[in-house]
């Protein structure tokens, strides 16, 4: 069982609720939640910034260009990251060794430690059925960039990629 979790919000709608759900139901686990910008500005539009928050000992926004929190990793604060959802945006970059971003500095920093991260991609399957911010069900289409990203990503040694909220909970649940 992990005993203390850096929890990463980027800026997705799609498996927002579903992500709200699992964190709200976590037992025995203490986590430091932190929001990309876009992640606090799209958790706020659907009306669940205040409840993702409240499911954290910790939250954050991110603040600064450098993600200096992002030492914690090496200083052995986290047993695991998790980046749910995690947009195309913020799988691209750690997929390409980008670190520019609170989510990209995070995951390369938890790599450079050893810890392990488990990501859950919005983009991750040809057609996912999402949710506007009104309720409206839409059709999204992953381009093949977005497909290729989260697979290349579900190969990097220490990274488990979760295709949905019940994969993501079965590993929280199994660690
Ligand atoms: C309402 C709303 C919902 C969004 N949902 C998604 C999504 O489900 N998946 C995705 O990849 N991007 C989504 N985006 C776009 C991202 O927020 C955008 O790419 C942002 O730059 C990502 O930054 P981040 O990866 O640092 O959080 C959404 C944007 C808005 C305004």
């Amino acid at each position: 069982m992990f005993e203390k979790i850096c929890w990463v919000v980027t800026g997705a709608g799609h498996f927002l609720g579903e992500t709200a759900g699992i964190l709200a139901s976590l037992r025995g686990v203490r986590v430091d939640m932190y929001f990309t910008r876009a992640g606090a500005e799209v958790a706020a539009k659907y009306g669940l910034f205040k409840n993702l928050e409240a499911c954290a000992e910790h939250a954050f926004r991110e603040n600064d260009y450098s993600a200096g929190s992002a030492i914690y990793f090496a200083g052995g604060r986290y047993d695991a990251l998790v980046i749910a959802p995690a947009t195309a945006n913020t799988v691209a970059k750690c997929a390409l060794g980008v670190a520019d971003s609170l989510a990209s500095n995070f995951f390369a920093q938890a790599g450079k430690s050893e810890v392990p991260a488990i990501i859950l991609p919005t983009d991750a399957k040809t057609e996912i059925e999402s949710a506007t911010i009104s309720g409206r069900k839409i059709k999204v289409r992953p381009r093949p960039v977005d497909l290729q990203r989260t697979e290349e990503l579900s190969r990097f040694p220490g990274v488990t990629v979760v295709y949905s909220p019940e994969e993501l909970r079965g590993v929280l649940d199994s660690a």
